[in-house]
């Protein structure tokens, strides 16, 4: 029996930015893509990944480096045996996270855009209701901020006292609040023309601040405060990377649920059915392949 989809949203396409050289993570990152290592059970890029379906979003496109790009592939597929749509992209040189809307403008054709940034763990109860409500967004652009300790390390946005953003600032020496931005954007379809207006910033990037801080210009930026049960992870450290995969492994066993599995995902969201599920089970001789069965029998966990 076909599954039939009981939520997706055609008119957001996702991008998935798996770029950057790791270097903080050398010699982890030497030969691998650090969108690729471990966090517990998984590897980290199916986190965002997962942000993205939960969001609803089906069509994603992967952007990598030349030598990391065919590694994704291996992973991911076409995404059909998730009731995705993959689409792949190299970035030659990593020239910034705001590159990734300039490199997608031709697959975008005029659609809105989730961009996820590859390193970026996002969990929280009700995220998939918190995603699907910001989705509903008429134009301009939304970004998610969290509040943090060392706010330096991060974009960080000011609020005023009436929620408006006041200001936002990519890594601020003396930050003027402790809400750092997320690496998850929601844009419309003035990104592409508004990122070819940018200028690379000191570092010689083309930041996605400064891409934030156009639609801050013309009052078209909203932000999303997280709740303050919400965890937000970033791995872009040795301490970050296996802070987050103590915390999989410790949310996990306690549960018994996972986090972040594609499939579990695609099957609650009807993208597949029970038959694809059982299938996508058997081709994993591991104990993440034993979870997936269980949920057949047990769907409530
Ligand atoms: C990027 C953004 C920054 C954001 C961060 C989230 O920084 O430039 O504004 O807060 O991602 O992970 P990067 O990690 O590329 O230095």
């Amino acid at each position: 029996m076909p599954a039939t989809p009981i939520s997706s949203d055609r008119k957001t396409k996702g991008i998935l930015l798996a770029g950057g050289l790791g270097t903080r993570l050398a010699p982890l990152t030497t030969a691998l893509s650090k969108q690729l290592l471990p966090i517990y059970d998984k590897p980290l890029i199916y986190y965002p990944l997962s942000t993205l379906m939960l969001a609803g979003i089906r069509d994603i496109n992967v952007i990598s480096s030349p030598e990391h790009l065919p590694m994704f592939r291996t992973l991911l597929g076409t995404g059909e045996q998730w009731g995705l749509d993959f689409e792949y992209t190299v970035q030659d040189k990593p020239a910034g996270v705001a590159q990734a809307i300039t490199l997608s403008r031709d697959w975008l054709d005029g659609a809105r855009s989730a961009l996820a940034l590859g390193d970026n763990i996002l969990y929280s109860t009700g995220l998939t209701g918190l995603l699907k409500d910001t989705l509903k967004f008429e134009s301009g652009a939304v970004c998610f901020a969290y509040p943090v300790g060392n706010a330096s390390a991060f974009g960080v946005v000011e609020f005023a006292e009436d929620g408006r953003i006041l200001s936002l600032e990519e890594k601020p020496k003396k930050p003027r609040s402790n809400w750092a931005v997320t690496g998850l954007y929601f844009y419309d379809n003035t990104a592409p023309d508004r990122v070819a207006r940018l200028k690379p910033s000191a570092r010689g990037e083309l930041e996605i601040t400064d891409l934030n801080r156009s639609y801050l210009e013309d009052g078209a930026l909203s932000s999303v405060r997280l709740p303050r049960g919400a965890t937000w992870l970033d791995t872009g450290t040795l301490d970050g990377l296996v802070n987050a995969g103590e915390w999989v492994r410790a949310i996990e066993r306690q549960q018994g649920f996972k986090i972040a599995a594609p499939e579990e995902i695609a099957w609650r969201n009807g993208w597949i059915d029970d038959d694809a599920l059982r299938a996508l089970a058997k081709s994993y001789k591991s104990e993440y392949g034993k979870y997936l069965k269980a949920l057949l029998r047990s769907p409530q966990g």
